[in-house]
């Protein structure tokens, strides 16, 4: 089957797709990246997707080449043009090509590059319902990365390095540490159940934005879940009630493991449970509600 993607304003073949070596995405990871899921060939959460990105491109004073707005509509057309289905849209946009240089073009007087934007989708399996799967297996790792994790850069080396670690040691993903105080997953959020209460970390230089946590947060706030967002320890996590990461790809996973130890319930718990039905409501919601407005501004057109 050809494999589709939107390269710089074209959608041509993947097999096409030509990016120069001088590209400072590939030279520097001098870029910025979102993964936005589709349910059942739907896009979800795309504004808060739009968002993060305007804000991760102005965190390395990258500017798009096209407002958010035009971008969604790109995208929206791009996934109805290849009947997209469930899965996800993996979106980059990296600072251009030029003669190789630390010194972004634009503080050397030189101008500004025209940045390499591109998206194209990837299938993904629908998820099993939480208390189906097996717990997700953790292996805490010193927190190495820099300390603009809130900015989603392509430039993800040590997060490639300590996911790797944790597989090769019959792990799934890996738990970040910094000074004690639990951070975020290599690819997720981290929360915890203590007490009825759910604890993650705040967002900023550790830890990452999460769309599903921003999502999540105020999910679990309505449902009378007291949500703390503070740093916590290795040790609180070990003694947590249960212990979930989320992600877009992930959603919602019941953590069973922790560096080999059991840790929680042995089971997908009752809060986990409870959040992730929210959220799949959620979910279903937000995309009739994406699609009623889609009807609405096609209506007069079909007139
Ligand atoms: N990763 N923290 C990190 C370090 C991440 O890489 C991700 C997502 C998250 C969760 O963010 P969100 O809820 O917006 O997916 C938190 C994506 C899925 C990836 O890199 O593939």
């Amino acid at each position: 089957m050809t494999e589709w993607i939107w390269l710089n304003g074209r959608k041509i073949q993947m097999s096409e797709a030509r990016i120069s070596v001088e590209d400072r995405g590939f030279q520097f990871a001098d870029g910025v990246y979102e993964v936005i899921r589709l349910y059942g060939g739907k896009l979800f959460a795309l504004p808060e997707h739009m968002a993060r990105l305007e804000r991760s491109a102005s965190g390395i004073q990258l500017d798009l080449p096209l407002t958010t707005a035009a971008l969604a509509t790109e995208i929206r057309g791009f996934c109805s043009s290849i009947s997209a289905g469930e899965g996800m849209i993996y979106l980059q946009v990296t600072r251009g090509a030029g003669p190789r240089n630390h010194v972004i073009p634009q503080f050397s007087g030189q101008g500004r590059l025209e940045p390499t934007l591109l998206f194209y989708f990837r299938p993904l399996p629908i998820l099993p319902a939480p208390e189906l799967v097996p717990g997700v297996k953790l292996i805490s790792m010193p927190d190495e990365r820099w300390q603009r994790c809130w900015i989603k850069s392509i430039a993800l080396l040590p997060n490639v390095l300590a996911k790797s670690s944790a597989v090769a040691a019959g792990a799934d993903e890996a738990v970040f540490i910094d000074n004690g105080i639990v951070t975020e997953c290599s690819a997720s959020n981290l929360c915890a159940i203590a007490g009825g209460k759910l604890i993650t970390h705040p967002i900023g230089k550790k830890v990452l934005p999460g769309i599903t946590r921003e999502l999540l947060l105020p999910i679990a706030a309505k449902l009378g879940i007291e949500v703390q967002e503070r740093p916590w320890t290795e040790a609180e996590a070990l003694a947590a009630d249960e212990l979930f990461i989320i992600s877009t790809t992930r959603e919602i996973s019941w953590v069973s493991h922790w560096n080999g130890k059991p840790v929680g319930k042995g089971h997908a718990g009752p809060v986990t449970m409870r959040l992730h039905g929210a959220l799949r409501d959620y979910i279903q919601r937000d995309l009739v509600a994406s699609f009623a407005y889609v009807d609405e501004i096609m209506e007069p057109v079909r007139k």
